[in-house]
């Protein structure tokens, strides 16, 4: 995994109770090599002093736009930065930032970088759970910002409930994944990192980028209805988790409202246009995708600004057909990715299936039939075989969905090792 040897980071330190755990940050990160700018707000000077983190980061503080060291250290600090981490970050900033409100130095260097960003919140229980709170977090965790969770524990004031800055080992390990996401650490070729890994532990991932999508999509009628279906995302996020277990760095887009591992980055989408957008824009850096979602296929081609009223009569809708996902990945997938595909099918099954795994381009395409008793949608359980473009189909018999995501990931590694080890031509 990448380490913080040689990385330029900026610590974005806010004013909070917190802000003295920062201090630690600050350390380990020069301790690890990293060359570290601190910007700290002006409320955070409340809490800690400019002096000690200068003396750890031998550099002194930047916290004003206006600096007669640098004109512009706005883009300046933006532009050099590997990675911004911001801890503690409060409800202000987490607002500033999603509305692009860039009212002092921190703010601006956070809308000037093209560097990835790790923002780890810390506020009373009651701020943390409210919703502009948490409405202004998904905005930023669909444009692609990491957020760490705050931990359950001791706040100012001797309150206790959920908002405490996570822990320093569980931001570092956060910054680490992230910076190991980043281009210039994938300097590797996929398909040697999958001989290397599998060698070094049969069933591994380690160190693979894994997109998994999860949950049904929900196509809004008017600002209250939508047109859904009944997938619950369980499977989805088992293969996250199982993914994240054999070491791969996961990216989970999901509809679905279940907790998930710190380590996994995970968006929040709703629609199959929004379904598409963030895996589309994701895809090209992966090592497997596996498309679990139930994507809708058609969408209300018209969405109601006011709620529909009885009184206005039965609605009829016209609907558009949405864009299959997992087709677009097939028809352009990069060498050495591994595509995973899902069918839910209530007849003809296996044919049904062996159609999409040829017409969608796919590697693998897992096939359950929602029909029979505990399989698929809403169930813990689930039953599937596993038709693979390269090896022998696989049933798995009715289990746990964390088991069926054992095996379907046993069959990526299957399906990487024998492509890897196929010369391509030319060779
Ligand atoms: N899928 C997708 N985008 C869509 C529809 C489906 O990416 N707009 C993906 C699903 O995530 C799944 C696979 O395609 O991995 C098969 O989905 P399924 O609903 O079983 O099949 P469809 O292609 O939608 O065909 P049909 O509904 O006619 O069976």
């Amino acid at each position: 995994m990448t380490t913080f040897q040689g990385q330029r980071i900026v610590l974005g330190v806010c004013g909070g109770v917190a802000a003295y755990k920062a201090i630690e940050l600050c350390r380990k990160l020069v301790d690890a090599g990293a060359f570290v700018s601190v910007v700290m707000t002006r409320s955070s000077k409340e809490f800690v002093g400019e002096a000690t983190f200068s003396a750890l980061s031998s550099e002194p503080v930047w916290s004003s736009l206006f600096h007669e060291r640098d004109a512009i250290p706005h883009t300046r600090l933006g532009q050099a930065a590997d990675l911004v981490l911001v801890a503690p970050a409060t409800a202000r900033l987490i607002s500033a930032y999603a509305t692009g409100y860039s009212h002092d130095l921190l703010t601006n260097v956070l809308l000037a970088t093209r560097a990835p960003v790790v923002i780890c919140p810390a506020m009373h229980t009651e701020m943390w759970e409210h919703p502009s709170v948490q409405d202004n977090l998904s905005v930023l965790a669909r444009r692609g910002v990491h957020v760490v969770e705050p931990e359950e524990g001791r706040l100012a004031g001797g309150d206790v409930g959920s908002g405490r800055l996570a822990s320093s080992e569980s931001i570092l390990g956060e910054a680490q994944r992230v910076l190991s996401l980043s281009p210039k650490s994938n300097t590797t070729d996929n398909s040697d990192r999958a001989v290397q890994s599998e060698r070094e532990h049969p069933g591994s991932l380690e160190g693979l980028q894994v997109l998994v999508t999860a949950g049904g999509t929900r196509e809004p009628i008017d600002p209250v209805r939508y047109i859904g279906n009944r997938s619950s995302g369980k499977q989805g996020h088992a293969l996250a988790e199982e993914a994240l277990h054999r070491g791969a760095l996961v990216t989970l887009i999901t509809t679905a409202q279940i907790a998930t591992s710190a380590a996994i980055t995970a968006v929040s989408v709703e629609t199959a246009q929004q379904m598409h957008d963030a895996v589309m824009s994701r895809s090209e850096a992966a090592d497997v995708i596996v498309m679990a979602a139930a994507v809708a296929d058609f969408a209300p081609t018209q969405v109601a600004a006011e709620k529909l009223k009885k009184r206005d009569g039965t609605p009829v809708f016209e609907m558009h057909p949405t864009v299959d996902i997992l087709a677009a990945l097939g028809s352009c997938k990069p060498k050495g990715q591994t595509l995973v595909g899902f069918a839910a099918e209530t007849n003809n099954v296996r044919e049904n299936a062996q159609r999409k795994l040829q017409e969608k381009q796919v590697d693998i395409l897992v096939v359950n039939d929602v029909a029979a008793p505990g399989v698929g949608f809403e169930f813990d359980t689930n039953e599937v075989a596993i038709l693979s473009a390269a090896a022998q189909d696989r049933v798995v018999p009715l289990t746990d969905k964390r088991s069926v995501a054992a095996a379907v990931l046993d069959a990526v590694v299957s399906t990487r090792s024998a492509q890897a080890s196929v010369p391509s031509s030319g060779e």
